[in-house]
């Protein structure tokens, strides 16, 4: 019972929190949750006790308060000060700091410390250790460097979480719970050890029962792989060539599952022992694919992630990128992980921590200019976060994050950002919970699927083919058009959406083509491009002639496929996109219409005046193939025109580097415009807005500040 008022209480959509609710604080808030419509407003700091003297305790829980921040999440790191020796626990100075942090009206989220086991632990168990795809083992003295299969590893992993719940499921200032820390954080992604090999071959009996099965789906005559005992199975280290694909693409998804069930294991203590808290796990935001994040996220309330574009910011510019365009992609990788964030559990998400300031373990990020580190707590809000958790409340001053700045500097005086960060927390405060719990509507779909992204990375094809970046140039090419786009996966419900973009789908099952089949039939669009189909869902090259499963739906069979290495062919539009000409990139599917109508065809090169790009009227709906890879602005412009085809449109149109978004809540429509650039941009508004921050009217040409925001109601 207690659990369902906690579930109705997390999922509810929002409507009006009664004003006495709003005043109160966070904690009580959750305890009360059970009448509550809209979730409480987390606003809060990652805070680590376990890392400052006890005597500055009560001194940073009243500086917390005053700044007008809800809550904290704290000891996700603090194995060795809670469990000092094998069944020796301690809570005692983590009591101690959450009465002050509660005394002060200040909710917490605990962390449950899996991510970093102390050294007693991984000196007794060195099993334990994670095993990277060399075959070389971690060592201890970093984090994440554990097996996710290890039983020891596991069993101690629940015990010391287990002694945490019991400690705190009764205390008031305990709101919630994350568990571990990051899991797609790691060296090297993915364990290769004994207990993992172990693990897989369990997994695989119990996911084909007979090992005949498995030697036919994976072909196991190639090479003499055939297995005839299950111990034999290896997993995918060196051994003088490449991996069979099929055992492959199983062992990635094996990895995904043991995290997973990792993760499930504290969720049902958790969901057990404290029916009143909520649960989640925080993650690096994009889709970063050694993880299924679907899987993961599946059965906890909220989805919770990290944000950080400043570090994106710093990685990019280590890879040589400069200008507008690294700003464009630093906003547009941003955008896309809370769109992604989103659209796992199809509503709002937390930041569960958010950049506040110089980052970087032994470099820094650029210094966020003034106005940045709110443009991005407002970033997430618009894309349909519920709240934000700064990073960190001070700055660590040892460890291997002395760099990362928080709220506080190393003396504790404010950081450049303190006050921008207050003042971000009064706006969101004022604007109230029942925009940050307002649904994001999106009409376009963009199509990620965690098998097609490991598939190509297993055999990418063409050297410089990468899963994870079709998908980001697609949905940088779709953005622009600020009509609002959900990252969807094959469990997704396509009829939701007007458009489905879908680069490279890989992999696909015979049961997903029916169901893109019917999504078409009933009036859908589909867009689609090279390497469809190519693979069904256990590896295996598909035994038709290309798109395999979808060549009716597409109406064209690939006459061939041609990765490009040299002389880039080009390609000619018809009229639907004004003649243009052209170049290709690294890939041309050279497709042959049967019922398609052809929009582009190869204008040089061998292929050239075979169709490029066509359109299929199937049922009510169209589906169109693209078969040449299309550099970003053309591709652009071919997403554009379709997504323009069938009526999807943002409510106006603003300048490039401005980005525009919509929330919603019944008939209420909050309009959030974000300036990445800058410089200030001039919007033109159709009529009068109210602007929900200043309350002011505007109406048409309106200046948005460099790095300025501003949430528009009409
Ligand atoms: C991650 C982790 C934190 C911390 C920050 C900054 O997102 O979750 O523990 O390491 O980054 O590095
Ligand atoms: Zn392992």
């Amino acid at each position: 019972m207690a659990s369902m008022n906690r579930r109705r209480f997390v999922g509810t959509s929002a409507a009006a929190l009664g004003v006495a609710g709003l005043r109160l604080p966070v904690w009580a808030q959750i305890a009360n949750g059970g009448t509550s419509a809209a979730f409480p407003t987390l606003l809060g700091v990652d805070y680590y006790p376990d890392q400052t003297p006890e005597s500055l305790w009560e001194e940073d829980a009243r500086r917390i308060s005053e700044s007008g921040l809800t809550n904290v999440r704290i000891a996700e790191f603090a194995w060795a000060l809670m469990e000092p020796a094998q069944g020796k626990f301690d809570f005692a100075w983590l009591q101690r700091s959450v009465d002050i942090l509660h005394r002060n009206n200040i909710g917490v989220i605990l962390g449950t410390p899996s991510a970093a086991p102390p050294p007693w632990l991984s000196a007794k168990y060195p099993e334990i250790l994670e095993v990277n795809e060399k075959g070389e083992k971690l060592h201890p003295g970093g984090r994440r460097f554990t097996c996710p299969t290890n039983a020891t590893y596991r069993r101690l992993s629940l015990i010391i979480a287990t002694e945490m719940a019991k400690m705190f499921a009764a205390h008031p200032g305990v709101i919630g719970w994350q568990i571990d820390n990051e899991f797609t954080l790691g060296s090297s992604g993915r364990c290769y050890c004994d207990y993992c090999r172990a693990g897989f071959q369990n997994w695989l009996r119990t996911k084909y029962r007979s090992l005949d099965l498995v030697n036919q789906t994976w072909g196991t005559n190639f090479w003499s792989q055939h297995y005839s005992d299950w111990a034999q199975i290896p997993v995918p280290l060196p051994s003088g060539g490449d991996p069979n694909p099929g055992l492959a693409l199983d062992y990635d998804r094996y990895q995904s599952y043991a995290n997973a069930s990792f993760l499930e294991e504290q969720l049902a203590m958790l969901r057990k022992l404290c029916p009143k808290h909520f649960v989640t796990t925080n993650n690096i935001g994009i889709p970063y694919d050694v993880i299924d994040m679907r899987e993961l996220y599946a059965k906890v309330d909220f989805v919770a992630f990290d944000n950080y574009p400043g570090f994106f910011e710093m990685l990019l510019r280590e890879q040589g990128q400069s200008g507008s365009q690294l700003s464009q992609a630093v906003s547009g990788m941003t955008a896309m992980q809370h769109d992604f964030g989103r659209s796992i559990l199809r509503k709002p998400f937390l930041i569960m921590e958010e950049q506040s300031g110089k980052a970087g373990q032994r470099t820094f990020s650029p210094q966020p200019a003034k106005g940045q580190v709110r443009l991005w707590s407002y970033q997430a809000i618009a894309h349909g976060a519920m709240g934000i958790n700064y990073f960190r409340w001070d700055t660590a001053t040892s460890g291997a994050e002395e760099y990362w700045h928080g709220m506080l500097n190393h003396d504790r005086s404010k950081s450049p950002a303190f006050d921008e960060i207050l003042q971000t927390v009064n706006e969101l405060k004022a604007l109230g919970p029942e925009f940050l719990n307002s649904q994001y509507q999106a009409d376009v779909a963009l199509y990620f699927d965690y098998d097609c992204s490991w598939a190509v990375k297993i055999q990418p094809g063409h050297y410089k083919l990468s899963y994870a970046d079709q998908v980001t140039a697609w949905y940088g090419a779709a953005s622009p058009s600020h009509t609002g786009i959900d990252l969807i996966g094959p469990g997704s419900d396509l009829s939701l959406y007007r458009i489905v973009f879908a680069p490279v789908v890989y992999v696909l099952s015979e049961a997903q083509a029916e169901k893109i089949r019917q999504y078409v039939r009933a009036g859908g669009i589909f867009v689609t491009n090279f390497r469809l189909g190519v693979k069904t869902e256990s590896s295996q090259i598909i035994k038709r002639p290309l798109p395999g499963y979808l060549a009716d739906v597409m109406g064209v069979t690939v006459e061939d496929y041609v990765p490009i290495y040299a002389d880039n062919p080009h390609l000619k539009f018809g009229s639907m996109l004004g003649s243009a000409d052209l170049e290709c990139g690294i890939w041309t599917d050279i497709l042959k219409p049967s019922t398609a109508e052809v929009l582009a065809n190869y204008s040089s090169g061998q292929h050239s005046g075979k169709a490029a790009i066509t359109a299929n009227t199937f049922g009510k709906g169209k589906a169109v193939y693209i078969g040449a890879d299309l550099r970003p602005p053309d591709l652009s412009r071919v997403l554009g025109t379709f997504t323009a085809s069938v009526g999807v449109k943002p409510p106006f149109e603003v300048p490039l580097g401005v980005e525009l978004t919509m929330r919603r809540s019944g008939n209420k429509r909050w309009i959030c415009l974000l300036n990445h650039t800058g410089g200030a941009q001039t919007i033109n508004l159709p009529g009068t807005f109210k602007d929900a921050v200043s309350g002011e009217s505007h109406s048409g040409a309106t200046e948005l500040p460099g790095y300025g925001v501003m949430v528009l109601t009409t």
